[in-house]
């Protein structure tokens, strides 16, 4: 009688959903780390983790049952003959490891985590020392004046930045639902009236990427301005946009 072909395709299967794991889970990061530039990995969230392994298993599935013969040869694990002392082995270590591996899902599912809470993120860090001593160059312009360029920034905000920090500077902007760290609420009163004007310039200026570390862990959607915008439409925005949703900044504290 001719000896029947061993045929491993269950471990393969097993061990291709395997590697597609290893590759959102380890790789990926990395690779999306290198491609887009970052100083940090860009790890798969999970839902995506998720669909993408409910998308393997399914695969490997289809895979399996193409012809009836493949179909045979990967349920002949469940049921291998009594000769076949390896296929029965693989049998018993995975029908042991299924239960485990459910067992392990459920438990790092439920175990509380170590991961820090969104709130530690830091909004208002450290000012950079290059704009520390920086002013406002129409402060000390006339109440004419100052009125007009306040006026020439609400247009200009409404023009760049309404899209996401909306038309009442109330952070309800067309855009704003579609980010998780959603655009700053102007109108609250823990923003920009928190912070003095040279703060908010270089906010503007540098963007979501000017952002030290501690500011991370999602990357802000925040455009930086300054190949866009020349430093006095900058300073007019500033003027219009506590103009429009009607706080005042921070003064500094003066030197006795
Ligand atoms: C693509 C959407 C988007 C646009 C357009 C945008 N912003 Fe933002 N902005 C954000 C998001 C998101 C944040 C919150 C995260 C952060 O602080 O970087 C933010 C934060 C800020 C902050 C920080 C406020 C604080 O209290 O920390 C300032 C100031 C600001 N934006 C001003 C502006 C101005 C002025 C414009 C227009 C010139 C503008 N933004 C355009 C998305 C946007």
């Amino acid at each position: 009688m001719r000896k029947k072909k061993h045929s491993y395709s269950m471990i393969w299967a097993i061990f291709s959903i395997l590697i597609v794991f290893g590759i959102i889970k380890y790789a990926s990061p990395y690779a999306f780390m290198i491609l887009l530039g970052k100083d940090h990995t860009m790890p798969t969230p999970s839902t995506l983790m998720l669909w993408y392994m409910i998308l393997g298993v399914l695969g490997a599935l289809v895979y399996v049952s193409t012809s009836d013969l493949k179909w045979a040869n990967f349920l002949s694990f469940m049921l291998p003959g009594e000769d076949d002392r390896t296929k029965k082995l693989l049998q018993k270590i995975i029908v042991l490891a299924l239960p485990l591996l459910l067992g392990w899902f459920v438990y790092s599912g439920t175990v509380p985590g170590t991961a820090s809470p969104v709130e530690l993120r830091i909004q208002h860090p450290t000012l950079l020392q290059k704009y520390e001593n920086m002013e406002n160059p129409f402060a000390h312009v006339s109440e004419e004046l100052k009125e007009k360029y306040t006026e020439e920034g609400k247009h200009l905000y409404q023009q760049n930045c309404r899209p996401c920090h909306g038309s009442k500077a109330d952070g309800n902007g067309p855009f704003a639902n579609s980010f998780r760290l959603r655009p700053i609420n102007f109108t609250d009163p823990g923003t920009i009236g928190t912070v003095v004007e040279s703060f908010v310039f270089w906010r503007i200026m540098e963007g979501g990427p000017g952002l030290p570390d501690g500011s991370t862990p999602w990357d802000s959607a925040m455009p930086s301005w300054e190949d866009t915008l020349t430093d006095e439409q900058v300073w007019k925005i500033i003027m219009g946009e506590y103009a429009t949703a009607g706080v005042v900044p921070r003064q500094r504290e003066e030197a006795e």
